[in-house]
Order: structure tokens, then sequence, then C-alpha cells
């Protein structure tokens, strides 16, 4: 998920060519989640339609203070403005530039601008000798005063057929930009977090293999909740059918213990906390068979080997990780959760137990208790698994405070 999602951006479109692009970067918006109300300057016009952007958009495109005579109504830019939580002016011509520098608002986009009190990001686009007039770099920097972020136009060849600089961003580095600048106040912005999730499968010949009922959904909740606060993360997953499309998850599938093991131990050295939520057969069948075994006697049984324990051998390396392990106990609950928190050497475990109605496997909810270090025991109401994942990253931000 984009920290774009559930954002309400006001997308100012001037009348340049390289309005043309604004239906992609409308397209690209919306993907990333984010709701976007476009407002034209009458000259966009020339460029691209407000029906295209109005059809991207999925919302009436505004041009005009003043609807028709019939309607008796108007656009209110004041409200415009307060609804959003960014605006973005691409592009932004050297005319739409030099008015909202000087306070000029002879036209509802710029009536919204002089309203707006989100932050404002401005991705101009001109000719060559207009971007490098001195009057465009003076009213840049007046607008970057105003704390307004400019996406520098780039180099290239431009409609004119001139070359050089003028040429608007590219809706993709428009996207990233907005992206970066929303992260960079998160609170685990700087942090790198492995997940596991979901089950393991163990083979037992090409066709089968001994597993467990564990869905993923935890862990891909975990995973998507660190994002949102702004964590980069490495999402370790066994078979699932789980999804997460987002571009600050790496999603490294692997199928059996041991594959996870060895994943884990390439990555623990770059990252800062491990919330381990996989669940982890801890044997696997001692041989593997090369082709599918026929049935034959009424009784077969498998010889098993122990798996590597993943999160006792990344407790027992670990320097300045943060570990956090899940216990899945069905009697003696706080007991054995105390003993793994010892044995696997964790700074926190999230146990949660199959007598509790709603807790563990595949379902959407989750009941767990955490328990410290110091034996401190919190118990916590049943949730859905996604707050049981806030209350989690809750965990991870309090250690960092
Ligand atoms: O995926 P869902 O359907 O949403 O279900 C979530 C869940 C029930 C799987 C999850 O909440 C959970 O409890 N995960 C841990 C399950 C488990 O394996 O618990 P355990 O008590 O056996 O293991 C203790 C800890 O050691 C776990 O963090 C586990 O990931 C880890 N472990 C276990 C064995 C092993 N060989 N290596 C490990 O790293």
């Amino acid at each position: 998920m984009s920290v774009l999602s559930g954002k309400k951006i006001v997308l100012g479109v001037t009348g340049g060519i390289a309005a043309y692009k604004t239906a992609s970067l409308v397209r690209l918006l919306s993907k990333a989640g984010a709701e976007v109300q476009v407002i034209m300057t009458p000259a966009s016009h020339q460029f691209i339609t407000p029906f295209t952007l109005s059809t991207l958009s999925k919302k009436p495109v505004y041009t005009e203070f003043f609807n028709s005579k019939e309607s008796g109504t108007w656009n209110n830019h004041v409200d415009l403005a307060l609804w959003a939580d960014l605006m973005l002016v691409a592009p932004a011509t050297a005319n739409t530039l030099a008015k909202m520098a000087h306070g000029l608002c002879g036209n509802l986009l710029l009536a919204v601008y002089m309203s707006a009190k989100c932050p404002v990001y401005i991705a101009p686009a001109m000719d060559l000798d207009m971007y490098i007039h001195p009057s465009t770099a003076q009213n840049l920097a007046t607008l970057t005063s105003y704390n307004h972020v400019i996406i520098p136009a780039e180099e290239g060849e431009l409609a004119s057929g001139l070359i050089g600089k003028g040429r608007m961003s590219e809706p993709e580095t428009i996207v990233a930009v907005l992206e970066a600048s929303l992260s960079k106040d998160l609170p685990l912005q700087n942090k790198k977090i492995l997940i596991t999730a979901g089950p393991t499968y163990e083979p037992i010949d090409p066709v089968r293999f001994i597993g467990n009922h564990s869905s993923g959904k935890m862990g891909y909740d975990i995973a998507k909740e660190a994002v949102k606060r702004g964590a980069t993360v490495l999402l370790v997953s066994g078979p699932t059918n789980q999804k997460i499309e987002d571009s600050r998850v790496h999603v490294i599938p692997v199928i059996s213990a041991q594959d996870m093991y060895e994943v884990c131990h390439q990555y623990f050295d770059e990252v800062d906390v491990v919330v381990a939520a996989a669940a982890v057969a801890d044997y696997r069948p001692k041989d593997v068979a090369t082709q599918k075994i026929k049935k034959k006697a009424d009784e077969f049984s498998i010889t098993m080997d122990k798996n590597p324990d993943i999160l006792a051998s990344l407790g027992a390396i670990k320097k300045q990780q943060y570990l956090i392990g899940f216990a899945l106990e069905t009697e003696n609950e706080v007991e054995h959760a105390k003993e793994k928190i010892v044995k696997k050497n964790l700074d926190l475990i999230v146990l949660n137990s199959l007598n509790d109605t709603g807790a563990g496997f595949g379902k959407p909810t989750n009941k767990v208790t955490f328990i410290d270090r110091a034996f401190h025991i919190e118990p916590m109401e049943l949730k859905s698994k996604e707050a049981v994942a806030q209350d989690i990253v809750n965990k991870i931000m309090q250690h960092y405070e």
C-alpha cells in the first residue's frame, strides 16, 4: 500500500502541452489509493479535456467559479482547499507560477491555491527560455520560500523542438516525490523490519507435503501496518494467498523452514526489527522421495528430522535488533511463552492460544497477550488482525521512543 492511500489530492492543471501527461498522473495517483479532485484553468482545456480527467479521477472536474445559470450553484474554493490533504499543480506554467508567487487569484485554481492550508507541490513545465528567465527563477524561489515543494523540470526535447530544461517531470517521478515527502515524517521512516509470515511446507515427495493452517494474514497485516508508519519491510513469506503491493515491501517467497532460515540469515544484519509471525514446521521428512510414493502397505510412517529454530538462531546472534516472536499454544500458555522468550532471546513475545475463540489460524481476528523480557504480561481484547498488527507496531515504536 502506498503512503498516498486515502489521501485527498487537489490536482491543478494549467495550460501547457505537458497537461497531456496528467492523464497518467491521475491514473497513478488513483492506483496508489489517493482521491483526486482535478481543477483546471480554462487554457488547459486546449491540451486535455475535462472529460478525460473526470473519467480517470471518477469525479467532476472544476474550472469555473460558477456553474450554469440554471443550476444556481458555485464551486466553493475554500471548501475545495480545506478538503485537500495536499495540492499538486502539474503542469505549472510560467504564467500560473507568477500568479501563485504574487497572490493573483483570477481563476478557480488560483483561488483554491490561495485558500489552501495543506502542503503544496509544484511541477513546472515550459519552454527552455521561459524556464531560465530570471523572473521564473525568482518566482520559483518565492514559492520555495512559502515552503512549497518544487518538483524540478527535466532536461530533454521540448515541444518547441529546443533541447534543454523545461519538460514536466514524468508522472512516475512526481508520484515518487510525493511518496518520499509524505514518508519522511513517519515514525518508522528509517527502520527496516523483517517479518516472517504464513506456513512452511515440508516436502514428502513431489506431490505431498507436511504443512499447517497458517493463512499468512497475521504477518501480512503487520507488514501493511509497518509500511504505513514509514518502515521498509522484508516479508519472508511461506506459501499463502495473501497479497501485498507496495514498493516499500520486498516479498521473498519461501517454501520450507530451511528456505526461511536461509533467507532470514541472509538479511538479518541489515534489519532493525524481526517479527516472526510464521508458523514454522519443527520437523521435516528425513528423506524426500524423488517420485510420487505409491499406495501399498496399510501403514506408512515417515521419519522426521528436526528443523532449525529460525528465531532461536537469530536470538543467538542478535546485536541491536529488536526481536519479536509469536507463541501459538494450546496449554500452559503463559509459562510456555515465557520459556520461549528466554530460550530464543526475544525482546517481546505475542502469545495467542487456540483455546481462545477467534484467535489463531485462518481467522480474521486474534486475541493476543504481550509478554516482555521482564515478564510483564499485557492481555489484549479479541480484535481484528489489522488492529492486532497496529498494537504490535505500536510496541516497535515504543521501543524506539
Ligand atoms: O497466518 P494466520 O492464519 O493469520 O495465523 C497467525 C498465526 C496463528 C500463525 C500467528 O499468530 C502465530 O502464532 N504464529 C507463530 C506460530 C508458531 O509457529 O508458534 P510456535 O510457538 O511454534 O513458535 C514460536 C516462535 O518461533 C514463532 O515466532 C515462530 O515463527 C518461531 N519458530 C518456530 C519454529 C521454528 N522452527 N522456527 C521458528 O522461527
